[in-house]
């Protein structure tokens, strides 16, 4: 019987990319070749792959982690023979996060331990390089999961101008608010209050 987190990896293997991910990825290839910056990226909490597997066809050296083992067990099958991805079983406060021209954070932040989330923002901004790019999501305090106790703790939620305060080193290239009922999480539909926030580090 697979685990809730197996399912969700299976479903979500070959999911799409979304355009914000494909945005983020254009601006961190036009800041390469504007600024002969080198081709690496970080997924943080990359589930089974999928940023990952885009990632490299955009021909970037990828390092990916994610909490749970699962997790990197199916990166690691999917990746076998690709020496240019980097696999870690870490938690976004403690992985060791190299210098990245691209660090993406998609639906993972949400499972952040608020106490946590201090020491993992200061580690995931500094390893974004000058002129680097960072996408990551955060849930809003409408989002029907907000607070909710899940397997990693409660979900991790902010107040709009909360999270713009932890940009002050970035300018915020695109900020998108998804405040809306619909769509589905695992099968069921939800309200979904997310923060998608593309920025460049100064
Ligand atoms: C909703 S999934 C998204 C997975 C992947 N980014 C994707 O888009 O397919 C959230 C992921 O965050 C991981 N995660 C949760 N808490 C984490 C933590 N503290 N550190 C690292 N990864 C974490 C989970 O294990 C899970 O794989």
């Amino acid at each position: 019987m697979p685990s809730r987190q197996n399912a969700y990896y299976e479903k979500t293997f070959d999911g799409d990319t979304s355009p914000l991910v494909k945005q983020a990825t254009s601006l961190a290839i036009a800041a390469i070749k504007n600024g002969d910056l080198p081709r690496i990226a970080v997924d943080c909490g990359c589930g089974s792959g999928r940023h990952i597997a885009y990632l490299r066809s955009r021909h970037f050296l990828v390092h990916g982690f994610d909490i749970e083992p699962d997790a990197i067990e199916w990166c690691q099958e999917r990746f076998k023979n690709d020496m240019d991805v980097h696999l870690d079983v870490a938690s976004f406060e403690n992985y060791n996060y190299p210098t990245a021209t691209l660090v993406m954070a998609f639906a993972s932040l949400f499972f952040c331990p608020a106490t946590r989330f201090d020491e993992a923002w200061r580690r995931i901004s500094d390893s974004v390089r000058a002129q680097g790019i960072f996408f990551g999501m955060f849930m809003g305090k409408r989002d029907e999961w907000a607070e909710r106790k899940t397997s990693f703790g409660n979900t991790l939620t902010f107040e709009e101008e909360d999270l713009r305060q932890h940009f002050e080193y970035f300018d915020i290239l695109d900020w998108h608010e998804r405040d809306e009922e619909g769509g589905t999480a695992m099968g069921v539909r939800k309200h979904w209050h997310v923060y998608s926030v593309t920025a460049r580090r100064r």
